[in-house]
C-alpha cells in the first residue's frame, strides 16, 4: 500500500471524465487499497481515483472511521435520487475551502464492490452527499463549480 499524491485545484485532470473499469483484478484492488490509505491519511470522507491522477470510475467513502467500514464503489451509477439538502462541503482537492452546496437528500447507487460483486446502496444525509460528490468527480465535476454563491469560506489548517 502507498499514499498517493492528491491532485489539487487547477489540475486539469480533475475536469476529465473517468473511464469504466472493465475488470476488478488485482491491480484494481491495489489501487483501491492505495485510495483508502490516502483518504485516511488526509482524514477525508471520500476520494475518487481521479484525485490521485487515475481516470478510472472508482470511489471510496468512509464517513465514520470508528463506527463504519469504508465503502468502495466501482463503476457507480446513481439509479435514483430524491429531495434536496443544502450542506456544507469540502474536498481533499480543494484544501481549506468550504462552501454550501445543494445535494440530493437521498441517493440509491448501483456499483461493484472491491471484489467485483454487484451492490446497491441507499444513502441519506451525509452518505447521499458523499456519493453525489464522489460520482461528480468521475464525471469531471468539482464541488467548487456548483457552490451556492457567497458561501465560500477559507479555513486555514493548523
Ligand atoms: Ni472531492
Amino acid at each position: 500500500m502507498a499514499i498517493r499524491t492528491i491532485r489539487e485545484e487547477n489540475d486539469e485532470i480533475l475536469k476529465k471524465v473517468s473511464k469504466v473499469v472493465d475488470e476488478v483484478d488485482d491491480k484494481i484492488k491495489l489501487l483501491v487499497d492505495d485510495m483508502l490509505e490516502t483518504m485516511h491519511k488526509y482524514n477525508g470522507v471520500g476520494l475518487a481515483a481521479v484525485q490521485i491522477g487515475i481516470l478510472k470510475r472508482i470511489v471510496v467513502i468512509h464517513l465514520d472511521y470508528e463506527k463504519d467500514k469504508p465503502i468502495v464503489l466501482i463503476n457507480p451509477e446513481i439509479i435514483e435520487q430524491k429531495g434536496e439538502q443544502i450542506v456544507e462541503e469540502g474536498c481533499l482537492s480543494f484544501p481549506n475551502k468550504f462552501a454550501k452546496v445543494a445535494r440530493p437528500a437521498e441517493v440509491t447507487v448501483k456499483a461493484l464492490d472491491e471484489n467485483g460483486k454487484n451492490i446497491t446502496i441507499k444513502g441519506k444525509e451525509l452518505l447521499a452527499q458523499a456519493i453525489s460528490h464522489e460520482v461528480d468527480h468521475l464525471n469531471g465535476e468539482v464541488f467548487i463549480d456548483k457552490i451556492i454563491p457567497g458561501t465560500l469560506e477559507y479555513v486555514p489548517q493548523e
